[in-house]
């Protein structure tokens, strides 16, 4: 059996002390030591996408991290975009506009989406293949994926009204009309 070493995760804004076994993987501990079972385990290999967490706000592949490595960072898995339960518009939009089938590689497909629009709120389809092209889904033939995001982005942007939040175009329209007055 693999010797244990405590280590200390930050994970959905807390901070774990955990004695995990040397050499763990982060999507095992997630899973495992965490209970934090929504991060999916596919390929094992890091093929498919489903186990993508967010690190420093960045897509990462759990299955292929060490658990040890990201001590410090801040680790974000689906869990934390329905904190209280409610749905985040880029959930609620997978769900409306049946980018979930099985819902297999829905959260992998949602962090890495999630991770795009934190990046560019308003992202076109070619981002938005881009951003996903390493998440694999044996269900729904992407076509709906990808409307769920770019519907989540235009969402997003409705409910801005002008006051540039999110990072919404409209912030810099408002800053050159003030420029201008
Ligand atoms: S389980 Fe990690 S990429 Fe497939
Ligand atoms: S919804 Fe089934 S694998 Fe994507």
């Amino acid at each position: 059996m693999a010797a244990a070493k405590l280590i200390e995760l930050r994970v959905n804004g807390r901070t774990h002390a955990l004695a995990a076994p040397d050499g763990a993987l982060l999507l095992d501990v997630l899973r495992e030591m965490l209970g934090l079972t929504g991060t999916k385990q596919g390929c094992d290999g890091g093929e498919c996408g489903a186990c993508t967490v967010l690190i420093d706000g960045q897509p990462r592949l759990a299955c292929l991290t060490l658990a040890a490595g990201v001590q410090g960072r801040a680790i974000e898995t689906i869990e934390s975009l329905a904190p209280q339960g409610r749905l985040s518009a880029l959930q609620r939009a997978f769900h409306e506009k049946l980018g979930a089938q099985c819902g297999f590689c829905t959260p992998g497909m949602v962090m890495a989406a999630e991770a795009l629009l934190r990046d560019k709120p308003q992202p076109s389809e070619a981002d938005v293949r881009e951003a996903l092209a390493g998440n694999l889904c044996r269900c729904t033939g992407y076509v709906k994926i990808i409307e769920a995001v770019l519907g989540a982005a235009a969402e997003t942007a409705g409910a801005c009204a002008g006051a540039g939040k999110s990072g919404c175009a409209c912030a810099a329209v408002a800053e050159t009309s003030k420029e201008g007055a």
